[in-house]
């Protein structure tokens, strides 16, 4: 293969802020000329761009305001011409490959083959293939290896798909910077990033062509897709939750009971019953991993053999399944605030105080209630604001501004924090409910019942962790001793019976 031929004199490695500001396309007359100037000067460096589509459109604009020197590649120069810049040039294929050192391939791959003829005069050249896949895991081999395939004496590179047409015109401020990157020409790679960085972008180089371009392409197909468990569990549980508490409380006491429908409660009693039992059991599963990975690590002896994969799954997902508990347990606030405001409350509470005068009861205070209901509104409200700690810190401008220990911190402590009030909440309003008969209804227990469960094994799991016995060897694990490397051997037994130097066995490991 031929060293690379690179027509581009000079790229500067950083944008200047002016040249950000600068409008993309240009008009005619005013303004225009010192970049003319700097376009017609020798030293700019030489792009080209095959195809007049959008992202040429986009790309070329960005590439201008930028200093470089634009050569794009059409099939029909003379219709495409009005729709760029006038400091870019619109000329045929084979007159863009050649002058220019890096050639954007800017057509989709289905046209690839209609280039076949600009093999030499790209040879040595850098192509980027900005091209995206039409489908997820549609094709085995990935566009970019197709088109070193078409062109083995040039260098491929695949980036700028991750970057949509409309982000070149606007330029990197108002989204993502990364633009991802991948190739087998380390050289070719570093063109490629530096002229990145002169759009105002930040390369990032992940790899190999044959490891990472289908990735790349697949990329801007894919739908949140670490979001997709978590919400499915939420949703799940939203749904299992809601029959439970549809069937006991609306339709038991309608059909076994003999009682008035009651289908007024389903649009917010029983989703204000629902959403709070999915927040609590969703944010107790963000911390059961941690328990069962502990657990593991104990019996193991060891942090250095893999967990099950179900379980690495799992643990990486708690960023998502913190935020759906999250936005479960806003929505429960909201929806709690407003109970007082419905029409149905206010009747009840005019029926109640009538049925009070009729009996004659001046004073319907009742002091466990009152302070029940003190009590677990405080400890709900605490729990809110712990979650919404987490969930600010989860930001990744926070994020990146908090050292790990920090981030351990917030995330970890001030979570099981959360997890505590909030469990302290819901047994606050349990209060002794557990204990009436009268809650089992249909021999089921009261909603708050079933999703304390997973909450309590997992504190208990954690206080358990807590204890000297077992905090202690953890910790040493996670600092990388390993039981199976602990050599046991006796020292000689000095005068009056004192062991070696005064060490205890247990101080010799990992020898
Ligand atoms: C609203 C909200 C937002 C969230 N946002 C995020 C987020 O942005 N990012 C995120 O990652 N999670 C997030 N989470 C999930 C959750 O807070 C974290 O995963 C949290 O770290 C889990 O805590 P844990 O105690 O179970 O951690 P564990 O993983 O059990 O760790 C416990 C301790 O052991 C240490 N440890 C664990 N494994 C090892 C090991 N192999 N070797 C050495 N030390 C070890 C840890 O550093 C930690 O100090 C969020 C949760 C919620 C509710
Ligand atoms: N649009 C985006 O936001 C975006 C973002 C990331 C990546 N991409 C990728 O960029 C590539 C181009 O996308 P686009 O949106 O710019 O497409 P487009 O608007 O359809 O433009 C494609 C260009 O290809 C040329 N072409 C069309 N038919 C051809 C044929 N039969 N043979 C040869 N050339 C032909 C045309 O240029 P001439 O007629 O001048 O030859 C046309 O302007 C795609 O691979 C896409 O995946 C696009
Ligand atoms: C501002 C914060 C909060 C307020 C004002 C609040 C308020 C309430 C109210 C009024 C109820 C009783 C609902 C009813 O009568 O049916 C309730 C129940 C409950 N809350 Fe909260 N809450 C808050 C936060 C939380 C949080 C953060 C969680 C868990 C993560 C949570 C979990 C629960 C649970 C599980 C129940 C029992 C639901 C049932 O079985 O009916 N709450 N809360």
């Amino acid at each position: 293969m031929r060293a690379i031929q690179v027509i581009c004199r000079k790229i500067p490695d950083v944008m200047p802020r002016e040249e950000m500001k600068r409008p993309l396309i240009r008009g005619r007359g005013v303004g225009s000329r010192s970049l003319e100037a700097l376009i017609s000067d020798p030293a700019t460096p030489v792009v080209g761009v095959l195809g007049t589509g959008d992202f040429s459109r986009s790309l070329s604009g960005r590439l201008v305001a930028s200093g470089y020197q634009v050569v794009v590649g059409s099939r029909s120069p003379k219709r495409s011409r009005a729709l760029f810049p006038e400091e870019a040039e619109v000329t045929s294929q084979k007159e863009a490959a050649s002058q220019a050192g890096v050639v954007f391939v800017a057509l989709f791959p289905e046209h690839y083959s209609t280039l076949a003829g600009l093999r030499q005069v790209l040879a040595g050249k850098v192509l980027v293939d900005v091209s995206n896949a039409v489908q997820v895991n549609l094709c085995r081999t990935s566009h970019a290896e197709q088109l070193a395939d078409m062109f083995p004496e040039s260098h491929v590179v695949k980036g700028f798909n991750t970057v949509s047409a409309w982000a070149l015109q606007t330029g990197p401020r108002d989204g993502n910077r990364q633009v991802m990157l991948c190739g087998d020409s380390a050289e070719a790679k570093a063109v490629v990033g530096g002229l990145c960085r002169a759009l105002g972008f930040a390369p990032v180089d992940t790899g190999l062509l044959a490891a990472q371009a289908l990735d790349l392409e697949n990329l801007p197909l894919r739908l949140f897709p670490s979001w997709r468990v978590p919400v499915l569990s939420t949703l799940g549980l939203f749904v299992v939750f809601y029959l439970y508490n549809f069937l006991r409380d609306v339709l038991h006491p309608f059909v076994a009971l003999g009682r008035a429908p009651a289908f007024y409660k389903l649009p917010v009693e029983t989703v204000n019953a629902t959403l709070p039992a999915v927040a609590l059991v969703t944010l107790a599963s963000v911390y059961a991993p941690g328990s069962l990975a502990a657990g593991l690590q104990l019996s193991r002896g060891t942090k250095y053999a893999r967990f099950p994969s179900w379980l690495d799954r799992w643990m990486g997902r708690r960023k998502q399944l913190g935020l759906c508990s999250f936005a479960c347990a806003a929505i429960h606030a909201v929806y709690s605030l407003c109970l007082p405001m419905r029409r149905s409350a206010r009747y009840k509470m005019l029926n109640d105080a009538f049925k009070q005068v009729k009996e004659g009861v001046a004073d319907s205070w009742q002091e466990d209630e009152v302070w029940r209901m003190e009590l677990y509104l405080s400890t709900g409200i605490m729990a809110l604001c712990l979650l919404s700690l987490l969930a600010i810190a989860s930001l990744p401008s926070v994020a990146d501004a908090l050292n790990w220990r920090e981030f351990t911190f917030v995330q970890s402590w001030i979570g099981l924090a959360a997890l505590t009030m909030a469990t302290l909440h819901t047994l606050l309003f349990g209060w002794d409910r557990a204990f009436d008969p009268g809650q089992y209804r249909l021999c089921l227990p009261p909603t708050f019942m079933v999703a304390l469960a997973l909450p309590l094994a997992v504190l208990c799991s954690r206080l358990a962790l807590s204890l000297p016995c077992l905090a202690a060897p953890l910790a040493r694990i996670r600092r990388g001793w390993e039981r199976s490397r602990h050599l046991r051997f006796s020292l000689p037994v000095e005068e009056g019976g004192a062991v070696g130097n005064g060490r205890s066995l247990e101080d010799i490991s990992n020898v």
